[in-house]
């Protein structure tokens, strides 16, 4: 989270270069927005609380010689102008910006503030400012490089001086950041996200491990963190000027769902054959050696994420025979002890940034582990530092709400299995009703998205509702946790989720005519006693939303409210039922007036543990 942008060189103004790069960035958080910039030997720094259009409303510099900015998303300190970045030190001789958490702040704080800092933020990011002050004598980088040492946490930073209007210097320790130049090298970019980069090719690299950088007009030179010169290696990239558009939905998230049919069309492409029922992966080389070596398959990944690997692990058990568990990656970091070279590790996220995916994959392949990276985007950490990857092809994913990450997530977990399933050698009866099915995943979506109008009057129906409880069992449980995060995400209402089976053990108590039930109930194998656990609910007057396949005749007289969907094997009913989930959620949110794309507090890369 936090996004940074800088840029120096002749081909822009660097204040609207760092601007539209803002504007690419602010999906990494939006709680304030702020650039800094050297003109006339003089620093200006000018930030704002809420979105980039609220900075830009107050701007009225005109150009800058060299600029950095950031956008926040906020860990210490209150969301507010004053804590947002670029942080200065007390001389107001330098400006920083700062992706990451500082853990040890308070001590530095405390200890700069005794050598006479003058401090104005809660934010641990200010240290930074000031610790490189306090070390500088003329040379930024050396200030940087004797500096860095001292901060524990994580970081990515970008930092300008009054006196070198000629350069930026970043440093990086386990927060992404990439430096582009052109080919002219009459310019320099940095970035949280290569893909925020725009002209033209670049040629890119990404700092890594205390790595400082010192960026001048089309030149970059990286030191290790003991100040020797290193040699990087730099990947030519096609960035692209392109913005994002709704085209013509009221929103992204709106927009990303309708794309479902044709994104797990995509994901399927050149890699599933349904004639022959093979799976093959450009880049994943694993022989049916290695297949059969392992013993198990743990998948890492966080919030919607983390559910397709709910998912995933059962694909992987009952398509080919492999124990596998998805476990949230935040815990499974805590959880290496027991593993070695004899358990694969699936990583999932969409962004590729997510900190605790990343720390979790780093902590399994010190274990001597091989990771596969399943990802929506390329270039990013998860996908340079896992052994394989596989790339979900969605397209760029905008809306905070992840949608069509998930569906596509899924898909390639189904491929997966499949692909596992044939190296070892196991030719279940599941994997063949499997590889059956696939092809019919994409038109049972476009089914439900054909009937959205009637998602919709059910959402308002119920929208005045601030507590809900999803219910499902199976594939139908990991389901309805995935509906039910989409709705607290966008609408802001408590939604809790539980195993059907689980009611009877605690939750039942909450029931009441006032807590709409939504059930999710597309898993043939459970379809009784999903039924019992509705009587149950029905028993005790709740409202029942009922989510169920065109085959379940007794739900008629049992929900209050249906919406019917397409009967397919029970592996693959997560894929309308999630479609449908989803427009429920966004229905709910429009009518309670939220903000769709950027719900609050939530930012789309999560890039702090
Ligand atoms: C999903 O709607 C959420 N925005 C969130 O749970 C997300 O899936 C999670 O933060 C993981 O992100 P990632 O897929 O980019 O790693």
């Amino acid at each position: 989270m936090c996004g940074i942008f800088g840029y120096i060189g002749d081909n822009k103004n660097p204040l609207h270069a760092c601007l539209d790069g803002l504007a690419q960035l602010e999906y990494r958080g939006y709680d304030s927005t702020g650039i800094a910039g050297i003109q006339d030997g003089h620093l200006i720094v000018c930030k704002k609380e809420g979105k980039l259009a609220n900075l830009q409303n107050i701007l009225t510099l005109k150009t800058l010689e060299v600029a950095i900015g950031h956008t926040r998303w906020a860990t210490h300190g209150k969301v507010n102008d004053l804590n947002a970045h670029p942080h200065l030190d007390t001389m107001h001789s330098l400006a920083i910006v700062h992706n990451g958490i500082i853990e040890n702040y308070d001590a530095l704080k405390a200890q700069l503030k005794n050598e006479g800092a003058a401090f104005v933020t809660e934010t641990d990011s200010e240290v930074i400012a000031h610790l490189i002050a306090k070390h500088y004598e003329g040379d930024l980088l050396k200030a940087v490089q004797t500096a860095l040492p001292f901060l524990h946490g994580s970081y990515a930073i970008a930092l300008i001086h009054k006196d070198h209007p000629d350069q930026i210097i970043a440093a990086a320790h386990h927060c992404p950041l990439a430096i582009g130049t052109n080919d002219a090298q009459t310019e320099s970019i940095i970035s949280s996200d290569p893909n925020a980069l725009v002209g033209g090719f670049l040629k890119i690299l990404f700092l890594r491990n205390a790595e400082i950088a010192r960026i001048e007009k089309g030149n970059v030179q990286v030191f290790d963190s003991h100040g020797n010169l290193i040699v990087k290696t730099q990947e030519r990239l096609e960035c692209a000027a392109k913005a994002p558009s709704k085209d013509g939905f009221e929103h992204f998230l709106l927009k990303e769902i309708f794309e479902q049919p044709i994104t797990i069309r995509k994901a399927m492409l050149g890699r599933f054959s349904s004639e022959t029922a093979k799976v093959e992966f450009d880049d994943l080389k694993i022989t049916a050696e290695e297949a059969r070596n392992y013993k198990q398959v743990w998948f890492l990944g966080c919030g919607t994420s983390s559910l397709a690997g709910s998912i995933g692990a059962m694909y992987l058990e009952e398509t080919a025979k492999i124990p596998a568990f998805s476990e949230i990656a935040s815990e499974a970091r805590y959880r290496t002890e027991l593993i070695g070279p004899e358990t694969l590790i699936i990583a999932i996220s969409q962004s590729g940034e997510t900190a605790d995916t990343l720390t979790a994959m780093r902590a399994f392949k010190a274990k001597g582990c091989r990771t596969i990276a399943i990802c929506n985007v390329k270039n990013s950490t998860l996908t340079r530092e896992a052994d394989y990857s596989i790339d979900l092809q969605a397209g760029p994913e905008i809306s905070v709400c992840s949608s069509k990450a998930f569906t596509s997530q899924i898909a390639i977990l189904a491929l997966f299995a499949l692909h596992l399933a044939n190296l070892r050698n196991t030719t279940s009866a599941e994997a063949l009703d499997l590889a059956r099915a696939m092809p019919f995943i994409a038109n049972q979506i476009q089914t439900v998205l054909e009937k959205a109008p009637q998602l919709e009057k059910i959402a308002k129906k119920y929208a005045h509702f601030d507590d809900f409880f999803f219910m499902g069992r199976r594939y139908m449980f990991t389901t309805c946790l995935e509906a039910a995060l989409k709705l607290k995400e966008i609408s802001y209402v408590n939604a809790n989720g539980y195993a059907g089976g689980e009611l009877k053990h605690g939750p039942i108590a909450l029931i009441s005519p006032t807590f709409p039930v939504i059930c999710f109930c597309a898993n043939k194998k459970t379809e009784e006693k999903i039924i019992s656990n509705l009587m149950e609910v029905k028993a005790r007057g709740a409202p029942i939303v009922a989510f169920a396949p065109d085959s379940m005749t007794q739900i008629h007289s049992i929900a209050d409210d249906l919406f019917t969907l397409p009967t397919t094997i029970d592996p693959l009913a997560p894929f309308a039922s999630a479609v449908a989930g989803q427009l429920f959620a966004y229905y709910i949110a429009k009518e309670r007036g939220c903000d769709i794309d950027r719900p609050r507090h939530l930012a789309k890369s999560v890039t702090v543990e």
